[in-house]
């Protein structure tokens, strides 16, 4: 189902400009943490790259993960809580509407190629997700098959099949939200500082 959140909070939520800084910025992004901002590459066939391979001296390395990225690769950057204001703020509007703890990644594609972002699958958790720019159409079983537009969000419940597909030519940037069982945040938002 689609979720009514106002369209323009979530295509505010972080521009293209804001995470070319942010990756650009001293930060020690990691390849293995889920509590604080981590860096991980899909392939094109919806495979999850080995770390090693965009790393150097265990730590993720900048002109390969740009090499892979225009290949078609997609970019994930999880616990993004704090890369905008904005994005606390609304994770933590989501956190306090659900009364659980939620964790955030980020679904970055170019657009140049036909790209998977993962191979279908079920979560164990339910899932929103925010079309933030471009379209993704989302394939989630015993549904329709949906474009997202920005602005869009979906709601897929846990154990519930599904996979997503971009549309070719045109960047995309997904926020998706792992809504937990735990009713605690997991993750100090406030603590977590990317500067
Ligand atoms: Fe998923």
């Amino acid at each position: 189902m689609k979720v009514p959140i106002d369209k323009k909070s979530i295509q505010s939520l972080i521009t293209w400009e804001e995470l070319n800084e942010r990756l650009n910025d001293e930060i020690r992004w990691v390849t293995t943490s889920s509590t604080v901002p981590s860096i991980h590459l899909i392939s094109p066939e919806g495979d999850k790259v080995d770390p090693q391979y965009f790393s150097r001296d265990n730590k993720p390395h900048k002109m390969r993960i740009q090499e892979l990225w225009d290949q078609g690769f997609t970019l994930v950057l999880g616990t993004v809580d704090n890369l905008t204001p904005r994005l606390s703020q609304f994770t933590g509007f989501i956190e306090h509407k659900f009364q659980r703890a939620v964790f955030t990644n980020l679904y970055l594609n170019s657009g140049k190629t036909d790209s998977k972002s993962f191979q279908a699958h079920v979560d164990k958790t339910d899932i929103l997700i925010c079309q933030i720019m471009g379209q993704t159409i989302w394939g989630v079983a015993g549904q329709p098959e949906q474009k997202l537009d920005s602005g869009d969000s979906l709601f897929i419940q846990k154990g519930i099949l599904h996979e997503a597909r971009p549309v070719q030519g045109i960047p995309r940037i997904s926020l998706s939200l792992a809504i937990t069982n735990h009713k605690q945040p997991l993750v100090d938002r406030f603590s977590v500082k990317l500067t």
